[in-house]
């Protein structure tokens, strides 16, 4: 990873992270008694539960022989490796090794362990130096749990560097890829405020789609039921991650797990808010519930479809950099610059 002076001289499409953040690294329901292996950053780490059911987060390398300890199994509180069964604390201390003779002591190796949390349907971790950890807030989902949002999940696997996922996440421009399944249509940037942790961009622009009466899921499937009108679309780099709102209706976020100069995991996350149904806030917390279930995840074929689209040109773009990495095309949003800017200035103070 490039420290401050190197990275000043590395070209944007392989510059670092910040990792005095908080990233996420899986969701919740993929995270049990059984390890879980994760890459953030280069950096191998294994997750697991103990037995309260708290998240663990420790260095995916046995000291003992470098295999993954991954590849092992969760025995009470600590991790066993599979090779030699050595097993490892929470804290990334040796706790016990199965064939320690009766003069020897345990070695005093220790693991890595991350500062990691749960929060809003996430693992959330920081790869960073841990005595920050406490300095800096995860970015957290209010709607996640609210029962006046219903989520859409889906995950993003790109073989490309972050930057091309958040410019394009910033770039409204692009709505001409998706065609009919874009929720916005026609926008024009008409505000854009930057400092050295986010980007702001305001664009003016329509929606096809108004949450406003209990059939309104009914547009996704029908067309001709969409009618376009104006409303805001703000879309915020909230370094690392990005979040957008279009009018009232929808709330979306990419919450980011870079893995490698040229491979990138994220998690798109769409909210449609329910604000507009009054008489449903009435209701009882069980009809509320089951109405967010109900409805869960169910425009995630349309994220899937957008996602595709996406993913083919960010990884275009990543193999047209790697043949011609000095080549720099003409850049028309301001949005895009100033993004390119906080990439920059982040991964420079990292420092890493
Ligand atoms: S390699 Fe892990 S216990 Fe030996
Ligand atoms: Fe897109």
């Amino acid at each position: 990873m490039p420290h401050e002076a190197a990275a000043s001289k590395l070209p944007l499409r392989q510059l670092g992270i910040n990792l005095n953040h908080w990233y996420v690294v899986a969701q919740s329901k993929a995270l049990s008694i059984q390890p879980l292996a994760v890459t953030l950053w280069h950096q191998p780490i294994v997750l697991y539960r103990d037995r309260t059911g708290t998240p663990i987060a420790v260095e995916d390398r046995c000291p003992h022989r470098q295999v993954k300890l991954s590849e092992g199994t969760v025995e009470g509180d600590n991790i066993a490796c599979a090779y030699h069964g050595w097993q490892f604390a929470p804290d990334g201390s040796c706790a016990h090794v199965p064939y320690l003779e009766p003069q020897q002591k345990l070695p005093t190796c220790q693991l890595r362990q991350y500062p990691v949390q749960e929060r809003d349907g996430f693992i959330w971790l920081f790869p960073g130096e841990a005595a920050l950890a406490d300095t800096v807030a995860p970015m957290g989902v209010s709607e996640w749990e609210h029962l006046n949002f219903i989520g859409s999940l889906t995950t993003i696997d790109v073989q490309a560097h972050y930057s091309f996922l958040i410019e394009n996440l910033m770039d409204m421009y692009h709505g001409h890829l998706h065609g009919g399944a874009q929720v916005w249509a026609n926008p024009v940037l008409a505000g854009l405020e930057a400092d050295d942790t986010h980007v702001h961009a305001h664009y003016d622009a329509e929606s096809y789609y108004r949450i406003d009466k209990i059939w309104s899921a009914s547009q996704l499937i029908f067309p001709s039921l969409r009618q376009l009108h104006p409303e805001p679309l703000d879309v915020y780099y909230h370094y690392p991650h990005w979040r957008s709102t279009l009018g009232d209706d929808f709330v979306i976020y990419c919450l980011f797990c870079p893995v490698s100069e040229t491979h990138t995991r994220a998690y798109l996350l769409h909210f449609t808010s329910l604000e507009r149904f009054p008489k449903l806030h009435k209701t009882p917390l069980t009809v509320r519930r089951f109405v967010k279930r109900a409805f869960n995840n169910s425009a995630s074929f349309v994220l899937r479809r957008l996602v595709r689209e996406d993913v083919l040109m960010l990884e275009q773009e990543q193999q047209a950099f790697d043949q011609h990495p000095t080549y720099r095309g003409p850049e028309l949003n301001r949005a895009l610059t100033a993004v390119q800017q906080l990439i920059r200035q982040q991964a420079e103070g990292s420092g890493e």
